[in-house]
C-alpha cells in the first residue's frame, strides 16, 4: 500500500471513529439531560364569575371573558380572536375582531376571515342564586 493511501485510509478511519463517538455521546446525554429538565408547571385554573346572566344580544364582559346567551343556552367566549388573539367588540349581533375584521356569530362560529377557526367556547356553570361561572 503506497503512503498516499494509508494517509487517506487513516483519515477516513478517523472520521468515522469521530461520527461513532459522536453518535454514542448523543445517545448517552440525551437521556441524563432529559433527567435535569424542570417538570412542567401546571397550569393554575382560573374562573370567571358573572353576577348577572346576560339578556339576548346583550353579552356581558368581565376579565376578558364574554358571556352570551343564545336562544335557549348560554356560552362564554375568550375575548380574543382566533387569528392574532387581538380584542373583540359586539357589534350588531356579532363578534368583530378589532384588528383585522374577523367576524364570530354570536355562538362563536367564524363568519368571516382572515381567523381560520371558531371562537373556542369556555364552560359555564349557572348558579342557584343566578350566578354564572366560566372555567378558564
Ligand atoms: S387578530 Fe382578529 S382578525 Fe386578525
Amino acid at each position: 500500500m503506497s503512503l498516499v493511501r494509508k494517509k487517506a485510509a487513516d483519515k477516513q478511519r478517523r472520521t468515522l471513529l469521530k461520527f461513532i463517538l459522536a453518535l454514542v455521546g448523543g445517545i448517552f446525554t440525551y437521556p441524563l439531560a432529559s433527567l435535569f429538565k424542570a417538570a412542567p408547571k401546571k397550569r393554575k385554573e382560573r374562573v370567571v364569575i358573572f353576577e348577572n346572566t346576560p339578556r339576548l344580544n346583550k353579552p356581558l364582559i368581565k376579565n376578558g371573558v364574554w358571556l352570551v346567551k343564545g336562544e335557549e343556552e348560554i356560552f362564554a367566549f375568550p375575548n380574543r380572536c382566533t387569528h392574532l388573539g387581538c380584542p373583540l367588540n359586539f357589534v350588531e349581533g356579532k363578534f368583530v375582531c378589532k384588528c383585522h375584521g374577523s367576524r364570530f356569530d354570536i355562538r362563536g362560529k367564524k363568519i368571516m376571515g382572515p381567523a381560520k377557526h371558531d371562537l373556542p367556547k369556555l364552560h359555564v356553570f349557572l348558579t342557584n342564586d343566578g350566578k354564572a361561572v366560566v372555567k378558564l
